[in-house]
């Protein structure tokens, strides 16, 4: 069969740990590219909740090795808490099912405390981050004076880049009123790492290129979404990883011909976590509807999720920017019995019509956008699993939304659980082993 990447096509919390979740049994391998424990990934499993933040959503199906990337920060704290919260959860975790790529850059104690003092200089400008220490982890690689997850290997290495790094940062911190840090602690604490994360580390590359050639199929899974990627998404509104498709090779060592098909992952309506640019936001009582009906809470931060109708325009340029085979509808029954439902299909910028997704920020904050009005079901979608039981009037929604954004949807979910999914035959095929997906779904 072939290799999958599964990514976000809007602000994130698209539905990707469902999805990933519901495709893996299909798979010999789920890898994350990007990103790091800012992620949330909520997947159910007969009305268990389990919300994965580093670790892949493959997770749960105990034949399939899940891979973390060169291009992911990692937290080996969180790590290891999401580790044993798995582990009481009764999913198991160890070297076996686990492989942590030693290019993978480490998030050090100082990085979520520079984070704070550079939200706190943005003041209204503020970014909203997760404050997982994410974007300055991403920063020290970008200068190079990140400390890797291979330098746990040679504790003289390690001892020495924290003490260079300590040396900088107590200058910033010194500046802030700050307490310095101390190298002894932190040597301390991150050699205790070592000896527990030692036995994940990998070259990830090669593991991929040896599971790839034994004929096993990949799926490439990506955190947030398109318009949080740090080039393609509402800059400086971000985070600071690639989240589009390129970021899968770049984060894995694959090349690009790898990636045999993309499958974007969109909401049947739009949310936001953070500060930002968000053209169809509902400031209503509309939108206090969806946030309550979709239970929009953040997966990490717990923060209310801001809600809007979908916007035709942003989803068309992440398809056009990821090379999007399909897309995975999600969370369309959030919409059932809500009357009318608006779809924005352009933009209204001083005395234009922009029909793709403007590149500056300072853009967005500005435009007006034009809606489309489709009449809406008053049916349940809650649990759907059948196409052609799906009510007349979403599937002409759901029609629409296609012709819009140029791309085919191959799922449509219903619901939180595996089985509350729509697979529409035709359009997957191609993509991924069907009946794997159906024996895994009813195991
Ligand atoms: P991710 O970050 O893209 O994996 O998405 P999150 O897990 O952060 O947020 C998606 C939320 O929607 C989770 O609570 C899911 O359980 C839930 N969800 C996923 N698909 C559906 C769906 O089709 N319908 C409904 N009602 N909820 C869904
Ligand atoms: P998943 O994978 C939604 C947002 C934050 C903030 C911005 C930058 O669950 O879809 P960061 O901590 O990354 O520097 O924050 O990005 N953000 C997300 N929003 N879903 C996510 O992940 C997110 N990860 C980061 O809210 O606005
Ligand atoms: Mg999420």
């Amino acid at each position: 069969m072939a290799n999958l990447l599964v990514l976000g096509t809007q602000w994130g919390d698209e539905g990707k740990g469902k999805i990933v979740d519901l495709l893996t049994p299909a798979f010999d391998v789920v890898a994350r590219y990007q990103g790091g424990h800012n992620a949330g990934h909520t997947v159910y499993v007969r009305g268990t909740k389990v919300v994965l933040h580093l670790i892949p959503s493959g997770i749960l199906h105990p034949g399939t090795l899940c891979v973390i990337g060169n291009g992911l920060v990692i937290s080996p704290a969180a790590f290891f808490k999401e580790t044993s919260d798995l582990g009481s959860q009764g999913v198991r975790v160890d070297p076996s099912r686990v492989a942590v790529s030693r290019s993978a850059h480490l998030i050090m104690p100082w990085h979520p405390l520079l984070e704070r003092v550079s939200e706190e200089l943005r003041g209204e400008k503020k970014i909203g981050t997760t404050c997982r220490g994410i974007g300055p982890a991403y920063e020290d690689k970008a200068a190079r004076f990140g400390v890797r997850a291979g330098d746990l290997l040679d504790l003289r290495v390690l001892r020495e880049k924290i003490a260079e790094n300590v040396t900088a940062k107590n200058r910033v911190f010194g500046k802030f009123g700050l307490p310095p840090l101390d190298v002894e602690s932190i040597y301390r604490e991150y050699k205790g790492w070592a000896e527990k994360l030692g036995p994940y580390l990998r070259d990830v590359s090669e593991l991929l290129h040896e599971r790839m050639k034994r004929g096993e199929n990949v799926l490439f899974e990506g955190a947030q979404g398109t318009l949080l990627d740090v080039d393609h998404g509402t800059y400086p509104y971000v985070t600071s990883s690639n989240s589009t498709a390129g970021g899968a090779s770049t984060g894995l060592g694959v090349g690009p011909k790898a990636i045999h098909g993309v499958l974007g992952i969109t909401k049947a309506y739009t949310t936001r976590v953070g500060g930002g640019p968000f053209p169809t936001e509902l400031h209503d009582e509309r939108g206090k509807t969806i946030a309550a009906r979709g239970d929009e809470f953040g997966a990490t931060t717990g923060r209310p999720r801001r809600c809007g109708w979908f916007d035709a325009v942003a989803v068309r340029t992440a398809c056009r920017i990821n090379g999007v085979d399909r897309i995975a509808l999600t969370k369309p029954d959030v919409l059932s019995g809500t009357g009318e439902i608006p779809v924005c299909t352009g933009y209204r910028y001083k005395r234009e019509i922009l029909k793709s997704f403007p590149t500056e920020s300072w853009v967005l904050d500005e435009v007006v956008p034009e809606y489309r009005t489709l009449p809406g079901w008053p049916e349940s979608l809650h649990g759907a699993a059948d196409f052609d039981a799906l009510p007349r009037a979403f599937v002409d929604y759901l029609r629409v939304l296609e012709d819009l954004v140029e791309t085919r949807v191959a799922v449509v979910s219903t619901g939180v659980e595996r089985g509350q999914t729509v697979l529409v035959e035709p359009e997957l095929r191609d993509f991924v082993d069907l009946t794997r997906v159906r024996a895994g779904r009813a195991a």
